[in-house]
């Protein structure tokens, strides 16, 4: 993988590909955008499970005793508002038991930056696995100041889930926060002039919610 993208895991499967596909499409709408993405991103939630630490157990089957296992860490989701939310049903339909965040972040349009409006997380984040979810990393702004936040309430094992990152935007997240892994579904080409992402889907909030 080139330069810089060392910290980024594209999640490389057919069922993705087909999906992202859809997602990509300026014709699909709304109703199918939201349930594609809940597709992709309960995909997502098992790639990023499989570096979860286990705790043994024991159960008692109702034949005999056996060893089991439950999750080491509680599992904390923060969707970035508002595109972010439209990933957080798949990752709840695996992992029904994670209590979920919210941080509400808008790009400023003629400056690129982040502007923060909304910020509530559970307080005990500190031993969480944290899974930041915001579907478009773009120019990274957005997604490496929402790991600040995180990281400023204690939180220290933080993974980013998107749907498609640029190679910029993965840049930006590894120089900011080399701790932080991303997993993706897409890793596109570039940024156009305005920070979207080449080839992309366009505007993530807008094609979930309708608001084009
Ligand atoms: C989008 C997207 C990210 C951000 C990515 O949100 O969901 O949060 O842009 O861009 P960046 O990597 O350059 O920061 P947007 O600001 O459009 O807000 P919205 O979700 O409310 O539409
Ligand atoms: N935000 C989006 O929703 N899409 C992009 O391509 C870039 C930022």
């Amino acid at each position: 993988m080139n330069d810089g993208l060392m910290n980024f895991v594209l999640i490389d499967n057919p069922l993705i590909k087909r999906d992202v596909t859809l997602l990509r499409d300026k014709n699909t709408q709304p109703e199918q955008f939201r349930a594609v993405v809940k597709r992709i991103s309960s995909v997502l939630s098992v790639e990023i499970a499989k570096d979860f630490e286990l705790d043994k157990i024991e159960v008692d089957t109702p034949l005999e005793k056996t060893d089991g296992f439950k999750l080491k860490q509680q599992v904390v989701l923060v969707p970035v508002l508002r595109a972010g939310l439209g990933m957080v049903a798949g990752f709840l339909g695996l992992m029904p038991y994670a209590r979920v965040g919210h941080i509400g972040l808008q790009r400023d349009e003629e400056t690129l930056l982040p502007v923060e409006y909304y910020y509530k997380t559970p307080r005990d984040i500190e031993k969480a696995e944290v899974i930041l979810l915001d579907p478009m990393l773009a120019t990274g702004g957005s997604g490496s100041e929402a790991i600040k936040f995180l990281k400023k309430r204690g939180a220290k094992n933080i993974v980013f889930a998107c749907l498609v990152a640029s190679p910029e935007g993965i840049k930006k997240i590894t120089e900011d926060h080399p701790d932080v892994i991303i997993f993706g579904a897409a890793l596109d080409r570039e940024l156009n002039s305005k920070g979207y992402i080449l080839p992309g889907l366009g505007d993530a909030g807008d094609r979930t919610f309708g608001t084009l």
